[in-house]
């Protein structure tokens, strides 16, 4: 497909190390389609992961090694897709600055994102500056690439709302400038961890793209079922199953779903067996990605070579925007 004009595409993801299935297929699967026919710059926002790691600030250089070999490994391609480093760019912290001088303090005390967290988020204090101004640093990260789009899931649909916001005000103040961003909604598939809650880091619950084959098999074999179903004789429902809501959904065909649903709900076997036939086709999956991923650690300065080359690519973008919105607001280049 022949690339049209403005179809490019920023993303980030805080580097929190080796990714999980929930962020294969609820994230980087929708990055692999874009992928195809987007010029897509996909970055490592490591300033944004201080937002509220500060007081104990991961390895981040570990971290984002080991998340882009997983980047890689399911396919992000370095020769079609720029893959950098956010602190890399310090012209993303020059424009968050410009940014935050004509943002209304007001339209981020009312970010739901922003709220939501304050009241759930217990375990570290982010009532700082910096975790307000969050949305004003990812405003800076995907217009100072001039992007046309940004694929992010629903809970983070208002911060794009706000970069919005925040573009057509610097329009409006200096002269057409940046494009207003558009929102690419991703549906994002239901991944459930083993406990059955949503597969995340911080729960315990999760299988890694890094997971060797036997331990991925023990975690489906222990991962929760329907509740209700305690013994074989009782019959199960499927759609409240976190194996059948992620597992079968994800990687069975037509007639292994039937099968499921048919036995399942008529206890005609139980979930160990139902169980068996899904694992196989994980492990299938996640062959090749395992295969490539043995690769790039025995090679981990290919891989920095390649964060490397394509930052200074981002950069040379950065820095061209840059030089225009000085300009706009009367500082020296
Ligand atoms: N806030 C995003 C997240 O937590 C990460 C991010 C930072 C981002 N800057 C961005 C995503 C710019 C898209 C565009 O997942
Ligand atoms: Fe879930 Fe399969 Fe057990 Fe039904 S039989 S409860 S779908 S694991």
């Amino acid at each position: 497909m022949t690339k049209e004009k403005n179809n490019r595409i920023v993303s980030g993801m805080r580097p929190t190390g080796k990714l999980h299935l929930g962020h294969y297929h609820g994230v980087l699967d929708n990055w692999l389609k874009l992928q195809k026919d987007h010029d897509c710059y996909f970055f490592v926002a490591d300033w944004h992961a201080l937002t509220t790691e500060y007081e104990k600030p991961a390895d981040m250089s570990e971290n984002t090694i080991e998340m882009v070999i997983d980047w890689l490994s399911v396919g992000i391609d370095p020769d079609k897709s720029v893959i950098f480093l956010q602190s890399g760019v310090k012209e993303h912290a020059e424009l968050y600055v410009l940014l935050s001088m004509i943002t209304p303090i007001g339209w981020l005390e009312r970010n739901p994102t922003y709220k939501e967290q304050l009241r759930e988020l217990k375990t570290r204090d982010i009532h700082t500056y910096g975790f307000l101004g969050y949305p004003v640093l990812q405003t800076a990260d995907i217009v100072i690439y001039r992007a046309g789009a940004v694929p992010v899931g629903q809970d983070q649909a208002p911060h794009v709302e706000l970069s919005r916001e925040i573009v057509r005000r610097f329009n409006h103040l200096y002269g057409q400038t940046f494009p207003e961003p558009q929102t690419l909604l991703t549906e994002a598939p239901k991944v459930l961890g083993t406990d059955g809650r949503k597969m995340s880091k911080s729960y315990d619950n999760s299988i890694y793209i890094s997971d060797e084959p036997d331990v991925i098999e023990k975690k489906i074999r222990t991962m929760v079922t329907d509740t209700a179903r305690q013994k074989k004789t009782d019959p199960g429902n499927p759609e409240v199953c976190p194996v059948y809501i992620t597992f079968h959904k994800l990687y069975s065909n037509e007639e292994t779903l039937n099968w499921v649903q048919n036995g399942c709900t008529k206890a005609e076997f139980g979930c160990i067996e139902c169980k068996n036939s899904v694992i196989p086709k994980v492990l299938e999956r996640l062959a090749p990605v395992r295969e490539k991923r043995a690769e790039l650690e025995k090679d981990r300065s290919l891989v920095m070579d390649i964060i490397k080359r394509d930052t200074d690519k981002a950069r040379a973008v950065a820095v061209e925007t840059m030089e225009v919105v000085r300009e706009k607001l009367g500082l020296g280049n």
